[in-house]
């Protein structure tokens, strides 16, 4: 296996495995950990993370990006997306990212990701990418977040394992590009494999609904919108809906 890979079948959430586990013992870099099932699996904004015992990829894996600072840390959300994206490419269409990280195919969510950073100074001393892949779950009972999986897609079961080595495979690739510095083809890439990169549509902010285009995402993460009037609007995280 490409990276140092730690299997346990049953534990809470592998982010917080990896955490315990990095706090006990010295951690090299890109250790992974990967569960068969999550008994409270964490997502964005204190959701809960579904999948059903063994058909999913459930893993965390950690960065030591010292050499980032904290005000890029926005890179490591969209090297993790790409990686992601491009491997779902090779099975099918389709697939996009959902500013700010999470992969969709057509309307519907295939993978959501949960990046926890530790700061030391200016820069970044630790973090935990978590990432929950729906692959081989045939049915899913809560319909939120409109979930779908590579098998509801295809129509086709996957070897689980063989998706994680290849995912880890673009990650280390695409972080090696960041440790030279060479961002400008990850943003481009990135912008380039937005959901709903092309024509209008609908947001909602705390101002109310309206139409806009994407413009592009700012190197701290904002997303740029340009609405019905040409004006533009900026948005962190959590500040904008998608309708
Ligand atoms: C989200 O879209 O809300 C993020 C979901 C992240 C889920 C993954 S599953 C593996 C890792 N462990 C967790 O507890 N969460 C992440």
């Amino acid at each position: 296996f490409p990276v140092p890979l730690i299997h346990i079948s049953e534990t809470n959430s592998t982010n917080s495995y990896l955490q315990t586990f990095c706090a006990k013992e010295k951690t090299e870099e890109f250790t992974t950990v990967a569960a068969d099932y999550q008994t409270s699996g964490r997502g964005q904004r204190g959701n809960s993370w579904e999948s059903e015992p063994h058909k999913n990829l459930l893993f965390s894996f950690v960065l030591f990006p010292e050499f980032l600072e904290a005000r890029r840390q926005f890179l490591i959300s969209q090297i993790v997306s790409l990686a992601i994206k491009e491997e779902l490419d090779t099975y099918t269409d389709d697939v996009s990212i959902k500013w700010p990280n999470d992969i969709y195919w057509k309307e519907k969510k295939i993978c959501g990701i949960l990046i926890e950073n530790d700061l030391m100074g200016r820069n970044i001393s630790r973090s935990i990418a978590g990432i929950g892949i729906n692959i081989n779950q045939e049915e899913f009972h809560s319909p939120a977040p409109n979930p779908v999986s590579l098998y509801q897609i295809t129509g086709k079961q996957y070897d689980i394992y063989e998706v994680l080595k290849n995912i880890m495979l673009r990650i280390q690739s695409y972080y090696n590009q960041l440790k030279k510095n060479d961002t400008s083809s990850i943003v481009a890439h990135y912008e380039k494999s937005l959901f709903r990169k092309e024509g209008m549509h609908r947001y909602k902010d705390a101002d109310g609904e309206f139409l806009a285009r994407i413009v592009c995402v700012e190197p701290e993460g904002r997303l740029i919108l340009e609405d019905e009037m040409q004006t533009k609007r900026r948005y962190m995280f959590k500040e904008v809906e998608y309708l």
